[in-house]
């Protein structure tokens, strides 16, 4: 079975063509990925405009989604049914890909499946890898989210802590910003750490130890926080005299680099331990950092734990990894009603 995945949250309009394999391990194959970009008009903004990225969604998703079914070789009726990012994200983004969805499943006939986007980054990992060796901690990170969550069955995601502020992708495009690099971040700052000394410039590391008042279920103590690293890398910059040189900030982009990734790092393996993980995986837009690719690689091959990745096509946000989770949700048997609407804040249960 051929299921066409949208996703629309935020400022990639993308279409899918994903098809089931047949094969328990390795249950899903791409027939098409197609993205469509808004990055280069939110450049010039300095960040995501919401307003900006609804309308070009508008203008964007009947060509995307012609184009993933010509590049799979489907047409509308090899689909066996259509999956769609039902949130978080911008409202006014979420809605294009959820209208388009549901006219789009009622014309062809067939049924429509609402998807968690987080749980679309989750299944990234299994698309690309097969499926993960349970129970996972998976560790979603991108610029909406830091979260890690525990997968003991396929399909069922446990939410075990998350960032009390800042995202990481967030923290990297807010750093970016403040040194002029901008929009986005991660892969600038990714490039230029490459020529930095990571131990130039000491910037502090949260642990948090208590427990969120406002999240009373969680413990806690595998929680994130981005946003004093972000104040202090501020102050650094601003206390200054002079502007920093390029070097200088090559420096300060590595030592980010390596506080942000230690921390997601140690935090992932620490869950790993506390709930006896079989394997651990990272997922998100932050997951096609270079530093943290070849950390994660390395920890797992040292303490013989097996890590997964997803391709670098499939980290940051697309649909047929919103495809693939719509794929799950239909064969447990979910679908949504045809009245489905966006949700912004939408909780993954
Ligand atoms: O998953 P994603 O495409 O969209 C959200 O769901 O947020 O993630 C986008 C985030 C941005 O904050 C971007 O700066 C970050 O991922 N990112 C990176 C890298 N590539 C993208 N962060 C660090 N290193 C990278 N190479
Ligand atoms: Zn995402």
């Amino acid at each position: 079975m051929r299921i066409l995945g949208i996703e629309t949250s935020c400022d990639e309009t993308s279409a899918a063509v994903v098809e089931e394999t047949g094969d328990a391990a390795k249950p899903w194959a791409i027939r098409s990925n197609v993205i469509a970009s808004q990055i280069p008009i939110h450049r010039e903004w300095g960040g995501v405009v919401p307003e900006l990225a609804s309308r070009q969604h508008i203008r964007d998703i009947c060509g995307v989604v012609e184009r993933a079914l010509l590049q799979a070789d489907t047409s509308w009726s090899d689909l066996g049914a259509i999956a769609v990012t039902q949130g978080p994200g911008l409202v006014g983004s979420l809605l294009v890909g959820v209208s388009f969805a549901k006219a789009a499943a009622a014309a062809a006939g067939v049924p429509l499946v609402a998807v968690h986007h987080l749980a679309g980054h989750i299944e990234s990992l299994v698309l690309h890898n097969g499926e993960l060796p349970l129970p996972s901690v998976v560790l979603v990170v991108s610029g909406g989210h830091t979260s890690l969550y525990l997968v003991e069955r396929p399909g069922q995601y446990q939410l075990l802590s998350r960032t009390r502020d800042d995202a990481a992708g967030e923290a990297y495009d807010k750093v970016a910003k403040l040194l002029g690099l901008g929009y986005p971040g991660g892969p600038v700052i990714d490039r230029l750490a490459a020529s930095g000394n990571d131990r130039a410039v000491a910037l502090p590391t949260t642990r948090l130890t208590h427990a969120d008042r406002n999240a009373p279920e969680l413990k806690g103590d595998l929680d994130f926080s981005f946003s004093g690293l972000k104040t202090a890398v501020l102050r650094h910059v601003r206390g200054r005299d002079a502007a920093p040189s390029d070097q200088e900030i090559a420096d300060i982009a590595a030592s980010f680099q390596r506080v942000v990734v230690t921390v997601l790092i140690e935090r992932l393996f620490d869950a790993a331990r506390q709930y006896q993980a079989k394997s651990v995986g990272v997922a998100g837009g932050v997951s096609a950092n270079s530093r943290l690719r070849a950390e994660l690689v390395e920890r797992g091959a040292r303490r013989e734990m097996p890590t997964f990745l997803p391709s670098l096509a499939l980290s940051t946000d697309n649909a047929a990894m919103i495809a693939a989770a719509g794929l799950r949700k239909l064969r447990a048997g979910v679908t949504a009603p045809a009245d489905l609407n966006a949700d912004a804040a939408l909780a993954l249960l």
